[in-house]
This record gives C-alpha cells, sequence and structure tokens, in this order.
C-alpha cells in the first residue's frame, strides 16, 4: 500500500458512516468556511444521516461551507426523484442549513452540457479549490461518472456512462432503459487538487475494486487508482469492504 494512503477499517456501515461523520464535522469545526466534494450513491447515506443528526443535536453549523457534488445525469429534471439534487435535498441539504447560493450541484438540464461543465470548473477554482473531498467508489472503479477509460479525463466534463455502471445504477428507477446515458462529472484533476480526500466503501461487494484501486497499478482502465498519487487520501471502509486489503 503507497504510504500517502491511510486504511481506517470499522466494523461495520454504521461504524464506518459515524467515523465519517466525525471527520467531516472536524474539518468543518477546523475551518466553518470549508469548501467540501460531495458524492451520491447509497454508500454516503449513512453519512449523511449522521451530519443530519449533529446538525439537530450538536448544533453542527453548515451556515457557511460551499459544496460542490461530484456529478449529476444528463439530462435529468431537477425534481425527478432520481436526480442527484433530489438526492441531496432528501439526504442532507433539507435538514441542515447549508446556504443555497454556496450549494453547488450540476445542472441535469443545461442547455449546453459542455458549458455547464466548464462554468463548473471555473467554480470550483474560484471558491479556491475543495477543502475535503468524499468519495465513493463504481463497482468498476470508478469515481464520479470517471468510468474506465484510455486516459484519465482531467476536467468537469460531459459523459457517456457504460453499460455496467447504467445496469448498476437501474436499482434506483423503473427500469435500466430509464437510466439517463451521459452525466456531467467532475474530473480527475479536480478531484485530484482536492487537499484531501476521503474515500468511502462498504460490503464484500467493494473488496475487489479496493484492492485493484490500491494495491494494483495505477491505470485510467481502474480510475480510482490514480489516487495512490495524492498525498492525503484516507480510505475508511467496513470490515466486508476491506477483506482484500
Ligand atoms: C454512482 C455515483 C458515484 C458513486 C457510485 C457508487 O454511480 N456517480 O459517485 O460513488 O454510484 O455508488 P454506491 O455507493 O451506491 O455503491
Amino acid at each position: 500500500m503507497h504510504p500517502n494512503i491511510q486504511i481506517i477499517i470499522e466494523a461495520d456501515y454504521e461504524a464506518m458512516s459515524r467515523k465519517g461523520a466525525q471527520l467531516f464535522a472536524e474539518a468543518m469545526r477546523a475551518k466553518p468556511n470549508s469548501v467540501f466534494g460531495l458524492p451520491t450513491g447509497s454508500t454516503p447515506e449513512g453519512l449523511y444521516k449522521e451530519l443530519v443528526r449533529m446538525h439537530k443535536d450538536e448544533g453542527l453549523d453548515f451556515s457557511a461551507v460551499t459544496t460542490f457534488n461530484l456529478d449529476e445525469y444528463y439530462p435529468i429534471e431537477r425534481e425527478s426523484e432520481q436526480s442527484y439534487y433530489h438526492y441531496m435535498q432528501k439526504h442532507l441539504f433539507g435538514h441542515v442549513n447549508a446556504g443555497e447560493s454556496r450549494i453547488n450541484i450540476p445542472n441535469g438540464k443545461a442547455e449546453d452540457a459542455s458549458k455547464e461543465a466548464a462554468a463548473y470548473e471555473e467554480a470550483i477554482e474560484s471558491a479556491g479549490g475543495i477543502d475535503l473531498q468524499i468519495l465513493g467508489i463504481g463497482m468498476n472503479g470508478h469515481i464520479g461518472f470517471n468510468e474506465p477509460a484510455d486516459s484519465f479525463g482531467a476536467d468537469t466534463r460531459h459523459v457517456p456512462l457504460t453499460e455496467i455502471t447504467i445496469a448498476s445504477n437501474a436499482r434506483f428507477f423503473a427500469s435500466a432503459d430509464e437510466v439517463p446515458r451521459h452525466a456531467v462529472t467532475m474530473g480527475m484533476r479536480s478531484i485530484m487538487t482536492a487537499k484531501r480526500i476521503i474515500l468511502m466503501a462498504s460490503g464484500e461487494g467493494k473488496a475487489g475494486i479496493l484492492r485493484d484501486s490500491f494495491l494494483g497499478p495505477v491505470t485510467p482502465l481502474v480510475p480510482a487508482s490514480v489516487l495512490q498519487l495524492h498525498p492525503n487520501v484516507i480510505v475508511l471502509a467496513d470490515k466486508d469492504a476491506a477483506g482484500l486489503l
């Protein structure tokens, strides 16, 4: 394992989620106007749930934070239950005091997806870059919607989704046919320039891809493997996901 990568293994999903929330809250308390990069998916649901609890019970204050979500389907309506906009309202922003003007999620209905991506990239830069990026990981090693490819896609951009991602995300839609075929995703450079990164993974289904990402070669065929080159990464996993590390 690369010496820059710290691995934290928790007993189960709940403990992993609590640990993630604790690290997140520490970053917020140390720097109330932190810029966070946020993921969606089933993995961070427990993290958001715990952050909401900390806001309600302990007064964890989101009023000064800026957030950038990693990605959004394209095209998709904000109001659609499957949009990442809707997901973030449901799991986090609907329950905490984050300022609406500092919440950033790519617009899945932008007329020109490439222009939307370029403007998003610029907004991240003008916010001063990301202090703490939270990541999940797809079954094929994708982060955000950076799918396995011949080269690491650097910029925030409009991308097609692969069949495996469409199939694995179909569980959130009525059928695979309903899954949008494209997305706008932060690129690897935007992710890699984050000052700190925490990648979360849960369940034995993720064990193989964690091994390939962190013990295998750095290759765009396994997008998360590029994190081996980042100076400050934590892999936060439950026992099942960490089984092959
Ligand atoms: C989606 C998201 C990714 C996420 C991945 C894994 O495709 N674009 O950001 O990491 O799913 O999701 P899950 O946590 O549900 O396994």
